[in-house]
């Protein structure tokens, strides 16, 4: 349980968070869901957090993941027909989650991308080294309107402590949204103190569930973190709360 202010009470990450920025919660086209029925189950999770809003940001990775536009919508179309015949509300609105590869370039160019809200484009990069032409890219997404938001800055191997390689980054003005559960180290030590150094340091702009699966949700369930933790999200939380 998530605690915040005092010790009595506590609310759910989605109390706090309310929308959800960055989920892999679309079935059969990425590494996330696989299925229809995985996504149900998912969505009840986020629901049951508290979470007012979904954002699904399925990868399109050129070879591993080659999305388009239109191979998420017909996901979306899938799931948004189970969800109607449940009686489902929840707002679930798709962008995807861009892979600043070779192939990314190209893509920019089309001005076809698919944003959070307006022009606001989530990205990330391969986890072991910085594109080697990052400038180029940043520069061209910016030329063409874009405002990127870098995904998950602490898992990148090439973010050490000092956080220097993000320069390249934040040079160019690119947000930085944080994994939730980065905070409790679900992902390690090392990922856990970039995550809290970037909160300390007041360069975190969003936070994002970044759910897969099952295993994902139930460590988010259980999302603990210290009240002065909690009043720091609170605080950055109004990006989230303006992809309403
Ligand atoms: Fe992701």
């Amino acid at each position: 349980m998530f605690s915040i202010f005092n010790k009595k009470e506590s609310l759910r990450l989605g109390e706090i968070l309310q929308v959800d920025m960055h989920s892999h919660i679309l079935p059969g086209i990425d590494d996330g869901a696989p299925d229809v029925e995985t996504s149900m189950r998912l969505i009840d999770g986020m629901i049951a957090m508290g979470y007012k809003k979904l954002i699904a940001t399925p990868h399109i990775i050129s070879d591993i993941h080659p999305n388009t536009p239109e191979t998420i919508n017909v996901s979306k179309q899938l799931l948004q027909a189970e969800l109607d015949r449940n009686g489902y509300t929840i707002p679930i609105s798709y962008a995807a989650e861009y892979m600043m590869d070779e192939n990314f370039l190209p893509l920019i160019k089309t001005g076809n991308l698919l944003t959070l809200k307006n022009n606001i484009l989530l990205v990330e990069t391969m986890f072991l080294e910085l594109p080697p032409n990052i400038e180029d890219i940043l520069f061209q997404l910016q030329t063409h309107g874009y405002q990127p938001v870098l995904a998950h800055p602490e898992r990148y191997h090439y973010v050490d402590r000092n956080l220097v390689k993000l320069n390249a980054f934040l040079d160019r003005k690119c947000f930085l949204q944080c994994n939730a559960l980065s905070f409790t180290g679900y992902y390690g030590k090392r990922e856990q103190d970039i995550a809290f150094r970037l909160l300390d340091a007041g360069l975190i702009d969003y936070i994002g569930s970044d759910v897969h699966h099952d295993r994902h949700l139930e460590h988010l369930k259980k999302f603990t973190v210290s009240s002065k933790v909690a009043k720091q999200l609170e605080s950055l939380n109004h990006n989230n709360l303006e992809l309403h």
